[in-house]
């Protein structure tokens, strides 16, 4: 059967129409600003024709859901911002940053599939995938100092760095089956919360607000994020790949003892299976389904769906410091569409 992957989900595979709705009214609020952005991405692929052009090809070929531009610009559009394009540069340069970590991510978790697609380490190999991901970053950077803004370059060489700390101390742990709730919310900040809360901070500054604003829209992007991951976590136990573009049981084959996997391992029935087959290494797509019943997970995921929530909802005190508009609405509505998602 051909797979459909989607990142803007279909009714059919939806059953809502919910988030098509709110994708349809980001677009009208920020559709030119999302088509500029479109645009800098292709343009900034790479040169001529090359094997570095094939490969950039074929990663921004496989469309992600540009979470991160939507809420840079959203938060930039809070405010009265200077120049429309340093703001859609700026989203555009944030997208390349996850873009490039997403790469690299694939290398470091030996994962084969990404956006719907083969992942670039998969087709081209590990030393490419790492080469790409690093010319990413440069064509980010090269972006940001378009920009123009000192500050911005800080803000997300800084966020860049807290990533590579949170996926080498996520490496660290690696199969520890004694990994607290506090170290992996501590890691999920650094490896994802981060990026979402230098987005947010960054649209606000490029709007122009003021510094306690500015703080606000970062906690809000920082407590977005652990969310995100959250139910990233999830969705790697009962996702569907055809929807998420990416397989399941990648986590626990890489030894990420995430959330709904801490709570499993918890459990005076499940705990023990799990544990044996950690110890055995078995990570067969049969030896892991019992994972997929719900009699295992429904309690864990339930757990950390409230988890997810009650970030969701932390998230959204921060944004009612902000002025009442038709961006704050929409990024209101984004953040609680994020424990919903399947993609
Ligand atoms: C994937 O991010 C990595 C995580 C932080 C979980 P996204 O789910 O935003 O990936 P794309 O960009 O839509 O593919
Ligand atoms: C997020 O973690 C990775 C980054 C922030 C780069 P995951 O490893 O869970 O992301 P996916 O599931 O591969 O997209
Ligand atoms: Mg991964
Ligand atoms: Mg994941």
């Amino acid at each position: 059967m051909t797979r459909i992957y989607d990142p803007f989900l279909t009714k059919q595979e939806t059953g809502t129409t919910d988030l098509e709705l709110l994708q349809a009214r980001i677009k009208a609020l920020l559709g030119d600003s999302l088509e500029k952005v479109e645009r800098i991405l292709q343009d900034y692929r790479a040169p001529g024709k090359g094997l570095i052009r094939e490969q950039a090809d074929y990663v921004l070929a496989g469309r992600g859901k540009r979470l991160r531009p939507v809420l840079l610009l959203l938060c930039g559009n809070l405010g009265t911002f200077a120049e429309e394009y340093t703001l859609v540069r700026a989203a555009a340069a944030v997208e390349l940053i996850h873009t490039a970590s997403l790469i690299h991510d694939d290398v470091i978790d030996a994962s084969s599939e990404r956006r719907g697609r083969l992942s670039l380490n998969d087709v081209f190999g590990n030393r490419s995938a790492v080469l790409v991901g690093d010319f990413f970053f440069a064509r980010a950077f090269e972006l940001l100092a378009y920009c123009g803004d000192f500050e911005l370059n800080m803000l997300f060489t800084r966020a860049i760095a807290t990533m590579c700390e949170g996926e080498i101390e996520q490496a660290g742990c690696a199969f520890d089956l004694t990994i607290s709730e506090e170290d992996y919310f501590a890691n999920i900040y650094r490896k994802t919360g981060v990026l979402l809360e230098a987005s947010c901070g960054a649209g606000g500054r490029l709007a122009a607000l003021d510094d306690t604003t500015i703080g606000k829209l970062e906690a809000f992007g920082r407590n977005l994020g652990l969310a995100f991951q959250i139910t990233d976590d999830i969705l790697d136990i009962v996702g569907k790949p055809a929807i998420t573009g990416k397989p399941v049981g990648n986590d626990l084959r890489e030894g990420n003892i995430t959330l709904p996997l801490i709570y499993i391992l918890q459990d005076p029935d499940w705990g023990p299976l799990l544990r044996e087959i950690i110890s055995r290494k078995d990570f067969s797509s049969a030896s892991l389904e019992f994972l997929r019943d719900p009699s295992c997970n429904r309690v864990p995921l339930e757990t950390c769906r409230k988890i997810a929530l009650s970030f969701i909802e932390k998230a959204l005190e921060y944004l009612s410091f902000v002025r009442d508009s038709p961006a704050k609405t929409l990024l209101k509505e984004l953040a609680l569409s994020i424990p919903q998602r399947s993609c």
